[in-house]
Parts: structure tokens; C-alpha cells; sequence
């Protein structure tokens, strides 16, 4: 098979550009998207090939992403900068479905990546991207988990990095994670909307490459998300894809990606995608609720620090998708985000807040009856549990009242005795 050509082309005007020029947005002022020439490409023998590279030893193909890296980005070989990632489980939803009242929900587990969360993904490509431009400096704002990301694959790829993120609203595993790497970390007085004005500047100025999912490359990488679920059910589609959105890039790379296997014939059925926004920082839910256009929320709230986002700079793409997918937008209070929580680290597999927005969302989509409880969903958990202890302790020691308003509904407390073997029992008796 040939080298597929690719080439950036603009969501807004659809003017296109070289991919040999480093650009994030159209001189229109709208997102880019990475395009490949799907035209003369073989679906069966590409389905044929990634199956054949599934459980590889060596090499690329051990990637969850690189797996599929010609819908992905064929780049030379000199490239890239992997980590593995991907290959995360899919697990049925246990309790976590019960509590979603669905028969057949299944969580795809993205923060079993390399440094925790689906980010990886993005920044494979995002790195990979970077090295085929020459860059020796990356940077990216973030709410935690890019950043974290960001600075493991910068070290990956033997370049350096510069880290925005808002001070004080970042949870305490991300950033131990953006020092611990190594990663320049520059805490910003304001919100994350205010960094990411703020790295866009800088990006241009000093000549540094910008990791952001506004880069075409971090979507591209994420679209393998959906690629991975669709080969681990052996290409049998869901009826659902539910995900959490905060800067909208995730949603956006998996429509796009489930677009063009519908294209080449590799699924026959197009599955519908719904968005689940935090409600203090819900944009999209709002415009897409109340039929209004697109404005951002200005002072965003919640304790999924992760979304915390008032003015996503994806929405456009996310959009398309949800269009495409017949999708819906939902958005849950921060009550829901965290009982729903409990009830994901309660069936044994846990997640950030941020990832719970899919269970949350789901449950109540089927209580709405937009969801069919006999539906198969797959939902999208998009970062590991240990990467914001602050809120699960919070939740269990029932602390969480006076900041957020969230009772510990599933509280399981820690209980403090004597050393003694009575003390014990008495406490096992409770
Ligand atoms: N879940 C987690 C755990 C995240 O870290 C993010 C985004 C999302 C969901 C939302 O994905 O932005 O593509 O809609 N975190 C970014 C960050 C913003 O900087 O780590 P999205």
C-alpha cells in the first residue's frame, strides 16, 4: 500500500494547506483539520492489516495509536516518538452500569495510558508531529493532563517543554507529574481560557510548537480511541459513544474518526455520540439546548478541573461530529459527576472526576429516554483515579459541602480506633 497523502484543510472555508508549512488555524481564523486521501484506499485490507499488527512484540504496530497510523499520520520513520500507548481495556460497567440503568455498558478505560490519561494519544502524534517539523520546544496550556502528557513525550523525544496552566486549579497528580518530567511549568494568574490565549501568543512569537488539540496532529492521534474500541468489539458497532467534553477535542477526533471507517466500508453502521459537559462550564450544552450560538461562559466552574473550560476551542469540529452521529449534548451537575464517580471507583476500576461526566451522562440520557436502557454504550473514561486524590478523599470524608455543594452520597469513611483486637471488632461489626 502507498503512502496516503495528507494535507490540513480548513472546518470554516475549507481552504487547504501543504502540510510542509506549520499551521494551527485557516487565515480565516478557523481550526484546521489533518485530511488523508481516503480515495482508492482498500478498508478490508487495512482492517486486514491492523488486525494482523494486534498483540504485536516489536516495533510501531505495539502502539494502540501507531497501530493504525495510516488513518493516523504515515510519517517518516525518524519520527516518532511513541510510548506504547494505547492497548487500554474495556470493562463491563458493573455497578456503574446498574447505576446508569443500562444492560450493556461497557467503560474504555483511556487512563490506563502511559502517564494516565487519553492525552497520550494525542501527544504521540502531536511529538511525532513535532519532530517532523524540527521543532526543539513544545508547549501547550492545560487543565493537568496535557501537560502532564506533554512533558513525558517531550522527554520521549528529546525536546523541551513549557507548561501553562492556571494556578491553584490544577489537581495535584498532574502537576506533580508536569515537575516531575521536567516540564517548564508556568502557573498563570487566571483561568485555563486565559492560557491558552496566552501559549497561542507565545507559540507564535518565540517559534515554539504548539501541543494544544487545536493542533490537527493531537485530534489525529485521538481518533484511535475509537479504532480501538471498534477492533477490541471485533468491529461490531455500538449504538453509543459517551464522552466528557471540555476543550472538545476528544469528541471531535472520535466522530472524525468513526467517519472515515464508515467511509472505507470498515463499519456499515454510523453510532451516535453524545457530549457530557460539567454544567458550570458547559458552552456547547447550552448553545446546543437552547439553540443559540456559540458563546463561551466566562467564569467556568467545577470540581472535574480537567473541563473546567469556558471557551473550548474545538466546538466547531465538535459540531460537525455531533451532527454527523445524530448526537446529543448533555450536561450534569457536580452532585451527578461525583456520585456517579463513586459508583465507577466503587465497581473496582475508578477514574478522575472529569471521566465520570460519562457515566453521570449516560444515566441520565436513559432516564430522559434519549437512551434505550437495553442500548450497548460504550463510555469513555478519559483519566486515572490517582490523579486527583483530592476529590476522592473529599468525597469520602463528606468534606466537600462548603466548596462545591456535593454531599458524600456513597461515602465510605475511614474509621479511626484504638490498637486493640476489640476495637477492631467492634468496628467490623458496624
Ligand atoms: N477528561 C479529562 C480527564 C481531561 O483531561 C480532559 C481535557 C477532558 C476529559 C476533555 O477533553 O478537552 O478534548 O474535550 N483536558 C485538557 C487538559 C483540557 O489540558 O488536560 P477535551
Amino acid at each position: 500500500m502507498k503512502k496516503i497523502e495528507c494535507h490540513l484543510e480548513c472546518v470554516h472555508c475549507h481552504r487547504t494547506y501543504d502540510i510542509g508549512e506549520v499551521r494551527y488555524k485557516c487565515d480565516c481564523g478557523h481550526t484546521l483539520d489533518l485530511r488523508h486521501d481516503l480515495a482508492g484506499l482498500d478498508g478490508a485490507e487495512l482492517k486486514a492489516r491492523w488486525e494482523k499488527r494486534w498483540g504485536a512484540r516489536h516495533g510501531l504496530d505495539r502502539s494502540g495509536v501507531w497501530r493504525y497510523r495510516e488513518l493516523i499520520f504515515d510519517a517518516p520513520e525518524s519520527c516518532f516518538v511513541t510510548r506504547q500507548e494505547g492497548n487500554t481495556r474495556l470493562y463491563e460497567a458493573g455497578k456503574a452500569g446498574e447505576y446508569a440503568g443500562l444492560k450493556h455498558f461497557l467503560l474504555k478505560h483511556e487512563g490506563e495510558n502511559p502517564t494516565g490519561s487519553f492525552k497520550d494519544r494525542g501527544m504521540t502524534c502531536g511529538a511525532t508531529a513535532a519532530k517532523f517539523y524540527g521543532a526543539k520546544i513544545v508547549a501547550c496550556a492545560s487543565t493537568g493532563n496535557t501537560s502532564a502528557s506533554m512533558a513525558s513525550y517531550a522527554v520521549a523525544g528529546g525536546m523541551k517543554s513549557v507548561i501553562f496552566i492556571p494556578e491553584g486549579k490544577i489537581a495535584y497528580g498532574k502537576l506533580a507529574q508536569a515537575l516531575a518530567f521536567g516540564g517548564k511549568t508556568l502557573q498563570i494568574r487566571g483561568n485555563f481560557d486565559d492560557a491558552m490565549k496566552l501559549v497561542q501568543e507565545v507559540c507564535a512569537e518565540l517559534n515554539i510548537y504548539l501541543l494544544n488539540s487545536i493542533n490537527p496532529f493531537r485530534i489525529e492521534g485521538q481518533k484511535a480511541i475509537g479504532f480501538e474500541v471498534l477492533q477490541q468489539l471485533d468491529w461490531q458497532v455500538p449504538d453509543w459513544f459517551v464522552i466528557p467534553g471540555g476543550n472538545l477535542g476528544n469528541n471531535s477526533a472520535l466522530s472524525k474518526g468513526l467517519e472515515e471507517l464508515y467511509t472505507l466500508g470498515i463499519i456499515d453502521k454510523i453510532p451516535r455520540i453524545a457530549v457530557i459537559q460539567a454544567a458550570g462550564s458547559a458552552p456547547l450544552a447550552k448553545m446546543w439546548k437552547e439553540h443559540t450560538p456559540f458563546a463561551p461562559v466566562l467564569n467556568p466552574e467545577t470540581i472535574a478541573t480537567a473541563i473546567k473550560i469556558g471557551n473550548p476551542v474545538s466546538y466547531e469540529k465538535s459540531l460537525r461530529g455531533l451532527k454527523w452521529s445524530n448526537g446529543v449534548v448533555e450536561s450534569v451537575t457536580e452532585q451527578e459527576i461525583m456520585d456517579a464517580k463513586a459508583m465507577v471507583d466503587a465497581a473496582g476500576i475508578g477514574a478522575e472526576p472529569a471521566s465520570c461526566c460519562s457515566v453521570a451522562g449516560a444515566k441520565k440520557l436513559v432516564e430522559n429516554g434519549v437512551i434505550d436502557p437495553e442500548a450497548t454504550v460504550v463510555g469513555i473514561l478519559t483519566g486515572n483515579i490517582l490523579k486527583d486524590p483530592d476529590a476522592v478523599i473529599g468525597y469520602h470524608q463528606d468534606t466537600l459541602m462548603e466548596h462545591y455543594g456535593i454531599r458524600g452520597t456513597f461515602a465510605n469513611k475511614p474509621v479511626v480506633i484504638d490498637p486493640t483486637l476489640e476495637a477492631v471488632r467492634k468496628a467490623l461489626e458496624k
